[in-house]
């Protein structure tokens, strides 16, 4: 069955282009970047959001204020507030700006253990507090090797969403992140919009047509301003989730001009 793609059905919509800074960038140099930044906000034809580390966001937020930018985290606590030693809450990251919020990345399920179900109750954490989630998923090498990457894809996306209606992820974006693409080469145009395809006939199946097309799926994993081009050609890709070429402002600014 093939269904429609969010960009076709949709009018109007824009690419959504998320920077991932990771663990770069102080709050002087984020408030450096917004405002170099926004100098272009007029004529970017993108969605633009950047999901800066925790203690850049008050600035990044402030440096963004009456522009179309959109600040996140990186991470956000799955409990509301409480003996939560080192943790941040979805309320302490609205009132410093946050819009939304990258869960379940690749580096924080394999380096800080993340499982799908804390994954889960983070997802489910977000849009109780009105903060937009943005779903990572992705498939290793020896997943794909062994024609596995739509099943991990699909028990990845069961079960981070599980329990949430169609209501609850009416602002859902997910973005796919093949793990082998990231930081090393991207994944070719054909084979990220196969598993997009794959993750849109999901959510159809599981939430409905209106689901399917009105979240945006993203790619990412070694975008630069070289391939963004083709990549958003794919009638299922939507945008792109980027880290490394979005630490420079000029090459970023570069990327989302397209
Ligand atoms: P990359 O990172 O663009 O440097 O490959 C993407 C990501 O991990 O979100």
């Amino acid at each position: 069955m093939i269904i429609g793609s969010y960009k076709k059905n949709m009018v109007e919509k824009k690419a959504v282009i998320i920077a991932n800074w990771k663990m770069h960038k102080t709050s002087r140099e984020a408030d450096d970047f917004v405002r170099k930044l926004a100098s272009h906000a007029r004529s970017i034809p993108a969605q633009v959001m950047i999901a800066a580390p925790f203690t850049a966001i008050a600035a990044a937020s402030m440096a963004a204020s009456g522009t179309n930018v959109l600040i996140g985290a990186q991470n956000m606590s799955p409990f509301a507030e409480g003996p939560y030693t080192g943790e941040v809450s979805a309320r302490m990251l609205r009132e410093i700006g946050v819009r939304f919020v990258l869960l379940g990345h690749s580096e924080r399920r394999r380096l800080f253990f993340e499982t799908n179900e804390t994954i889960r109750q983070k997802v489910e954490r977000a849009v109780v507090e009105g903060i937009q989630p943005v779903l990572c998923i992705g498939e290793t090498l020896e997943e794909r090797e062994s024609g596995k990457t739509g099943q991990v894809l699909t028990e990845q996306m069961r079960a981070c969403l599980e329990g949430l209606s169609s209501e609850d992820l009416r602002t859902l974006v997910i973005a796919y992140e093949p793990i082998w693409a990231i930081g090393k080469v991207a994944a070719t145009p054909e084979a990220a919009e196969a598993a997009h395809l794959d993750c849109r006939q999901f959510l159809q199946e599981k939430w409905g047509e209106e689901t399917a097309l009105q979240t945006p799926i993203l790619y990412g994993g070694s975008v630069n301003p070289k391939n963004i081009k083709e990549l958003l050609k794919q009638p299922n890709i939507d945008g792109a989730l980027v880290g490394h070429a979005s630490l420079d402002v000029e090459t970023f600014v570069q990327l989302i001009k397209g």
